[in-house]
């Protein structure tokens, strides 16, 4: 939204309530009977990840991947949450349904956006066996993320205070419930379900080539050296940042005088929000939740 636009009335901050044993609010839950009911395609992509985890970042890596040569005008004209839709959410402000969105999609693959833990996504995915992309970040950059995120986009509950937040987030008490039970639930889907590839926020960031390597061959996909060169570069934190199609400015519901979409895009910028006590009462609670030891996450790099 630019300045001069008037900011349209915005309704109040919705109430969270739990959903199939997760935290959610009605934007996400208004259409539940139609994305149950969805019929996926052999050939979907599905991006599930927990809310602020590089969900974009990945949805436009996916995006260039499969249409950055074949049609690049779709790059200039159409905001993100319109190629790669959101199924769950619905709300009138900017977009209507994300399932509408999908079906009404021309390209294929259809490349769709999900925050839904494992448990409750709809059964046509697994039955059509669809590969899914899970990207998973670090709670402690995620936390700080969601809350910068939450303060901006009004359909999202009040977030509170910092410090308020931090204990919403470690009792699961925010959008899509326990950021531990999403990581963990998917996590383990990999050990029954092959066509899942599993990538890490901060891996990306490490070496977004090598990760991009890994990526196109669970895709089976051989991009040229120079199309990888063109992804890579697109990507950057920076580039995405400027480009009005992936950084929600079109966007009426979210307030970017309080935070940008593209806010900072690093490793670690948790430490400036973690007092020397919430991070040691965070790693206890973190140790106590995170029992797997073949799950683990770089909170620095
Ligand atoms: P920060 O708030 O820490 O900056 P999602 O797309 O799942 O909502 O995730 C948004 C987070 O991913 C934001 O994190 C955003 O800045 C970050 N992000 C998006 N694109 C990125 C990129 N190209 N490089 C690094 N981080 C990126």
């Amino acid at each position: 939204m630019t300045d001069d636009q008037p900011k349209m009335e915005l309704p109040p901050r919705p109430e969270l309530f739990d959903f199939h044993g997760i935290s959610l609010t009605h934007y996400f839950t208004d259409t539940w009977e139609r994305v149950q009911n969805f019929k996926a395609r052999p050939d979907d992509i599905l991006i599930a990840t927990y809310p602020k985890a590089g969900t974009t970042w990945v949805s436009y890596i996916l995006d260039l991947l499969y249409f950055g040569q074949t049609a690049p005008d779709r790059l200039t004209s159409m905001p993100i949450y319109t190629r790669v839709p959101f199924l769950e959410i619905r709300h009138k402000l900017a977009l209507d349904s994300g399932i509408d969105l999908v079906e009404n999609l021309p390209t294929s693959p259809r490349i769709i956006k999900t925050h839904l833990p494992v448990q409750l996504i709809p059964k046509s995915f697994w039955e059509q066996t669809c590969k899914i992309v899970y990207v998973a970040r670090n709670a402690k950059d995620n936390v700080v993320s969601f809350f910068h995120f939450d303060r901006m986009d009004f359909i999202e509950p009040d977030p509170g205070d910092w410090k308020s937040y931090l204990h919403k987030f470690m009792d699961g008490k925010v959008i899509y419930g326990s950021w531990y039970d999403h990581v963990n639930g998917w996590w383990k889907k990999k050990e029954t379900y092959s066509n899942l590839h599993y990538m890490f926020y901060e891996d990306i960031t490490e070496d977004g080539a090598r990760e991009l390597d890994k990526l196109c061959s669970f895709l089976g996909l051989s991009p040229s050296l120079e199309e990888k060169k063109q992804i890579i570069d697109e990507v950057q934190f920076d580039n995405m940042k400027q480009n009005d199609m992936l950084n929600y400015s079109s966007f009426p519901n979210m307030d970017f005088t309080i935070s940008k979409f593209m806010r900072k895009g690093k490793v670690g910028d948790w430490k400036n929000h973690f007092t020397v006590a919430q991070n040691e009462e965070f790693d206890e609670d973190y140790k106590r939740k995170m029992k797997d030891p073949t799950l683990q996450f770089r909170t620095e790099i």
